[in-house]
This record gives C-alpha cells, sequence and structure tokens, in this order.
C-alpha cells in the first residue's frame, strides 16, 4: 500500500516535470532563436524602418555607387520604384519569378519581409 502511493506519487511528479519541460523548450516559444515570437509592423515607416534595412542588407552591392545588375535600392525614389514593381518584395521573399535576395546571404528574418511587405501594402509611402 505504502509502495503503490509512493509509485504513485513519483509517476505524477514525472509527469508533471515532462509536462513542464515541453513547455519550457525554448525553440518552440522562440523559433526566431531567442527572439520573443513577436512582429510589430503596426510602426512601419520609410525613415526608421525600410531605409534602414536596405543600407543595412542591400546597399553593399544596390547603392548609388555599387549598383550591380543596374539596380539602385538607395534613395526613397529608387526604393519606391522597386516596392511598386514587385521587385523588392518579391525578391527578400524570394518568391518564384523573382532572383532570391540578398545574393549570396540568408534569407532574411520573417519580421523584416513582414515590414517590407507592410511598406508596399501601404504604397510605399514617403514617411
Ligand atoms: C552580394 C550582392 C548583393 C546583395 C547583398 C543584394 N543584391 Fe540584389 N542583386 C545582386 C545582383 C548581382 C543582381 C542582379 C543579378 C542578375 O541580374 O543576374 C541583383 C538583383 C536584384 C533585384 C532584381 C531581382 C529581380 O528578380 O528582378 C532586386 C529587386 C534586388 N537585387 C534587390 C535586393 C535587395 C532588396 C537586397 C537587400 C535585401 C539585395 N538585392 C541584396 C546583388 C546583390
Amino acid at each position: 500500500m505504502i509502495l503503490k502511493k509512493w509509485f504513485a506519487a513519483v509517476l505524477v511528479t514525472a509527469l508533471v516535470l515532462q509536462v513542464a519541460c515541453y513547455y519550457d523548450n525554448e525553440e518552440e516559444l522562440y523559433p526566431d532563436g531567442g527572439q520573443p515570437n513577436t512582429c510589430d509592423t503596426a510602426s512601419v515607416t520609410y525613415s526608421a524602418t525600410i531605409q534602414p534595412l536596405l543600407q543595412s542588407k542591400c546597399y553593399v552591392c544596390h547603392s548609388q555607387a555599387a549598383a550591380l545588375g543596374n539596380i539602385v535600392v538607395e534613395g526613397y525614389a529608387n526604393a519606391r520604384q522597386y516596392a511598386l514593381s514587385g521587385q523588392l518584395y518579391g525578391s527578400i521573399n524570394q518568391s518564384s519569378g523573382y532572383l532570391p535576395m540578398p545574393q549570396g546571404g540568408g534569407k532574411l528574418p520573417a519580421c523584416d519581409i513582414a515590414k517590407v511587405k507592410k511598406w508596399v501594402d501601404d504604397g510605399a509611402p514617403n514617411n
């Protein structure tokens, strides 16, 4: 009888621990590698979001000075042109029919892609 109780207690503890460990799984909570699984696209603007993103990921090849493939995404008017043509989003989302960008680099984080999509869907405003 005592043994049975003890056994039951161990079983319950084991189950509780198993459940606790399951829900503490870091990769499940933070699939983007440590970043909380939230992406705020509500406050996306060209100046605060898009321009810095393009500068850090794309200007190395697509600035006025570099212009690889004859493509420049530096400056609002240039970025807007590729936004409205669909090429900006298509290339970073690596949609079929577009050359995957950034070339030779890993795909941008999903949140960055979502922010670009928001800006493009808003009509690529100069804000
Ligand atoms: C290492 C250099 C490099 C980087 C970094 C890079 N690109 Fe490119 N990109 C190229 C080259 C080269 C081409 C032209 C390839 C060709 O025509 O074969 C190109 C083409 C493009 C095109 C035309 C694609 C199409 O299918 O019409 C777009 C749009 C573009 N890049 C956007 C970007 C954006 C946005 C970024 C940043 C997220 C970026 N690129 C980062 C080198 C780069």
